[in-house]
């Protein structure tokens, strides 16, 4: 029996390490040490031996049986092993291709630029002030200097909108208009708070206008300092050093007298052509400088209308056009591009 013993432990120990799958080292533990397996079957002859013997075979099979455990927990952690090489080397799951991502998102070139001109302002103490994109006619014309047969009207195609009793004290005298610029907005701040104000107030507005440099909805930042005795040298001194920080140190501002109802005097913004550094291009139309906004000193009737009385303070007041400003830090020739929802346009910015 004991020569049957080591012949189990011999045959055994061969048909694992030939083993290959986790099934086949479950059938070899069946067969070996199972219930009905080999070694169960010699201890079962057992009965029949004298005591001494029976006590030095059980002893050599206890041992066999700790030797088999011990390989067969080895051969299942070779199997598993190799299985795993190979499912990693396997045409199934193939570890060197790319990954699927998830594309990330972008913001918008316009209000990436929103955001860069608010914060310039923000750094130079302005805060950041809102108001409705549907508004009052008299907001928006009236209450700064454009009566109702004022030819500045004109200059700005206006989208009226049927709800004239929006507002209880204005209804039916009062018409509704979807904002032709952000200047209602001074107003507005100004009713709110007394002086002094230092604020930018960036928004949505509309015109009926479309064309390579116009679209019917586009964005504009409306700046408004008001404070005692304060002078258009401090407009040029701001505007000038909000040009050098969002275009760059080198950048240069021009002011070109020009009009306005609300303000007195104006002027008209150009910043040193961003493409040619002033030199004259295509995109400048060979002048070495770029449109950018409308400003002046705030007109006395505007203050009056808000409330403040003129004799006591003075300020300034801008409004760009913030598509204008993108395009020209992005080099994108035709403003309305921006507005047609493609995410190549968008993926590039
Ligand atoms: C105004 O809207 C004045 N409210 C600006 C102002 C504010 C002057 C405070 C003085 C004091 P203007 O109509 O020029 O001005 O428009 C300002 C800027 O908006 C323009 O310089 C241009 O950059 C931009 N803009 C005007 N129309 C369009 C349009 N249809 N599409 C895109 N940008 C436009
Ligand atoms: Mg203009």
């Amino acid at each position: 029996m004991n020569d049957r013993l080591v012949a189990l432990a011999a045959a055994a120990q061969r048909e694992l390490e030939t083993a290959v799958a986790p099934e086949a080292v479950e059938q070899l533990r069946v067969k070996y040490l199972g219930k009905k397996g080999e070694l169960a079957a010699i201890l079962g002859g057992m009965g029949k031996l004298p005591p001494d013997e029976r006590r030095a075979l059980g002893e050599k099979a206890n041992a066999v049986k700790a030797e088999l455990e011990t390989k067969i927990s080895a051969a299942i952690t070779r199997v598993q092993e190799l299985a795993l090489e190979q499912e990693l080397k396997g045409p199934r799951l193939d570890v060197t291709l790319p990954g699927r991502g998830h594309a990330l998102g972008r913001r918008h070139p316009v209000s990436q630029t929103l955001e860069d001109i608010c914060g310039v302002f923000s750094r130079l103490g302005f805060v950041v002030e809102h108001g409705p994109e549907i508004e009052l006619d008299w907001y928006n014309f009236e209450a700064l200097n454009v009566p109702a047969d004022h030819p500045a009207r004109d200059m700005q195609d206006t989208f009226y909108v049927d709800g004239g009793s929006l507002h209880a004290g204005f209804a039916h005298t009062n018409p509704v208009v979807l904002r032709t610029h952000t200047s209602p907005v001074q107003i507005r701040t100004m009713l709110a708070q007394k002086p002094p104000v230092r604020a930018v107030m960036p928004g949505r507005v509309y015109r009926k206008d479309s064309d390579q440099t116009h679209t019917p909805m586009f964005h504009q930042v409306e700046g408004l300092l008001v404070d005692q005795k304060v002078t258009f040298a401090e407009l040029k001194g701001t505007l000038d050093a909000f040009a050098k920080a969002f275009f760059g140190a080198k950048s240069k501002t021009r002011f070109r007298p020009s009009f306005f109802p609300f303000t007195e005097p104006s002027a008209e913004v150009d910043v040193s052509c961003v493409f040619c550094g002033g030199k004259g291009c295509r995109v400048c139309k060979q002048t070495g400088w770029i449109e950018v906004l409308g400003s002046g000193m705030v007109h006395p009737n505007v203050f009056r209308h808000a409330g403040y009385d003129p004799a006591e303070v003075t300020g300034f007041a801008f409004g760009m056009g913030v598509e204008r400003l993108a395009m020209l830090r992005y080099g994108i020739d035709d403003l309305r591009t921006m507005f047609e929802n493609d995410y190549r346009f968008v993926a590039q910015f």
